[in-house]
């Protein structure tokens, strides 16, 4: 539940992820809790050895999200709200959710990760260094979360 799926990630985003946790700019309460030790013992070889073997793991969605709101959330993704200063998602994570570089897939990440990571950037958390997501997130009301964060958990 808490913890996101990793098979099929970007391997230049994990590297970034396991490196924010290492010096702990991913600073959420569960990665506290559950990933700056897990991560603490690790050799920049095997963090990027790591990364490689999720990245070849063939992804399969979460497919728990809402489905009446794969419609809302797939338009928001694609286009953003731009009266409301909504980002077009699509732009950097691309038109597949499937991410690119150091820009994270989200298609088939589940519902409750999603909605969670989404929060936490307008409370204030934290991920790598100069990420636009705080920016990005803070935009977004509980509707707009809900609806995207249900579309993505079906993208495959
Ligand atoms: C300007 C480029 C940009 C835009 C626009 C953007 N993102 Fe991102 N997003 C990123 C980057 C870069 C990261 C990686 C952040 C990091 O390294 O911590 C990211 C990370 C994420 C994550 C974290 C995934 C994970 O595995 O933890 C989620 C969720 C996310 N974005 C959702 C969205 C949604 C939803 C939108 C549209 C409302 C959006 N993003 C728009 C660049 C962008």
């Amino acid at each position: 539940m808490v913890a996101p799926r990793l098979a099929g990630q970007r391997p230049a985003y994990l590297e970034n992820q396991i490196r924010s946790f290492r010096d702990h700019s991913r600073d959420n309460p569960f990665s506290k809790q559950y990933m700056w030790g897990a991560v603490a013992a690790l050799d920049p070889e095997s963090v990027h050895d790591l990364a490689v073997y999720f990245a070849s793991i063939p992804g399969k969605p979460a497919n728990d999200g809402n489905p009446s709101l794969i419609a809302v959330g797939k338009t928001i993704y694609m286009d953003g709200i731009p009266e409301a200063n909504i980002a077009s998602c699509y732009a950097c994570h691309g038109p597949n959710a499937e991410g690119t570089r150091e820009i994270p897939r989200l298609g088939g990440l589940a519902y409750f990760y999603l909605k969670a990571r989404l929060e936490q950037w307008g409370q204030g958390y934290h991920s790598g260094a100069g990420t636009p997501m705080p920016i990005v997130a803070r935009a977004l009301g509980p509707n707009e979360i809900e609806a995207l964060a249900s579309y993505l958990s079906f993208v495959r």
